[in-house]
């Protein structure tokens, strides 16, 4: 297996990293910057007999390398800046996607992409439309980022373990996402029966604003979960696992949305997405989605 990651900034080298150390394909690092897909490659390639795996690793300006990969990562764009929403990167991004998307057409026409960046849900849609791929084959990563979040969240408040604790997202990767809360479980109890609906309003809204919080620290956003959440993906889709993650994905009619990428379960496997989940959903959940819906599609008509 193969997988390229096209931007070599910290979620891309962290994704890299971690794909080798589960041990799950070799990577191509490719970035236009001269220099540091190389460095940071070598780097990893050297930690290699460290974790004890024979996956190679390799860094490149050269996008023709990422000849014949299963799997195609985009991460590559202008990162937020303190103050700014995701949405501020529309217009900047897509040119970033457009450009990166005709590489992948060239010397990778039958690899299934993750798309990483940002605004997710919006660059997702224009990589569908700049390749021409099939819609079960461009996929975009928030709903296991945004999930492991609050995930974390309700482990520190609740003091239960992280395995102990089932969440999921849906929706945009953005402030109107939806924390699926029926479906939300601390050690098999509901949410709202352990921990009350004030804390977890608190850490519903802690998670919608999840990315930014590191703008004000960091002076950028996060790269470890984000890589980490990337990893979750290829595993499901190289090892054929049909696991069931929140991904943001073409809907068209699932949920009741048409022609828009929104977050939603999908089952994942070699194919890329191999099912769209249809769970139930709450009045209050399905009108927080319908609203999510609308946003997505306001900014999606940006680009269109
Ligand atoms: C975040 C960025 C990757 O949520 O959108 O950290």
């Amino acid at each position: 297996m193969k997988v390229s990651i096209i931007g070599a900034g910290n979620v891309g080298a962290t994704a890299a990293l971690r794909i080798i150390d589960m041990g799950l394909a070799d990577v191509v690092l490719v970035d236009i910057c001269e220099g540091i897909p190389q460095g940071k490659a070598l780097d990893i390639l050297e930690s290699a007999p460290l974790i004890g795996t024979d996956k190679k690793i390799t860094g490149t300006n050269d996008f023709s390398e990422i000849k014949d990969s299963d799997i195609v990562v985009i991460t590559a764009g202008f990162p937020r800046k303190p103050g700014m929403d995701r949405e501020d990167l529309i217009n900047k991004n897509v040119c970033i996607i457009n450009s990166v998307c005709g590489e992948i057409k060239k010397s990778a026409p039958t690899s299934i992409i993750i798309v990483v960046t940002n605004p997710l849900d919006i660059m997702s849609y224009a990589a569908l439309k700049a390749t021409g791929f099939s819609k079960e084959k461009v996929i975009g990563m928030a709903g296991v980022l945004d999930s492991a979040r609050f995930r974390t969240f309700i482990a520190s408040e609740s003091g239960a373990s992280v395995k102990d604790i089932v969440a999921m997202t849906l929706g945009a990767h953005g402030d109107s996402m939806v924390p699926v809360l029926e479906e939300t479980k601390i050690n098999g109890k509901k949410i709202v029966d352990v921990l009350g609906k004030k804390k977890v309003e608190e850490l519903v809204q802690r998670t919608r604003k999840g990315g930014g919080e590191f703008l004000p620290l960091l002076n950028t956003t996060a790269w470890v979960a984000p890589g980490f959440s990337i990893a979750e993906m290829v595993e499901a889709i190289v090892t054929d696992s049909k696991k069931v993650l929140p991904c943001s994905v073409l809907l068209e009619g699932e949920y009741g949305y048409n022609d828009i990428y929104l977050g939603v379960p999908v089952k994942l496997g070699k194919e890329g997405v191999e099912e769209i989940i249809k769970i139930d959903l709450g009045e209050e959940t399905k009108k927080a989605l319908d609203n999510s819906a609308e946003i997505t599609r306001k900014n999606i008509d940006i680009i269109r």
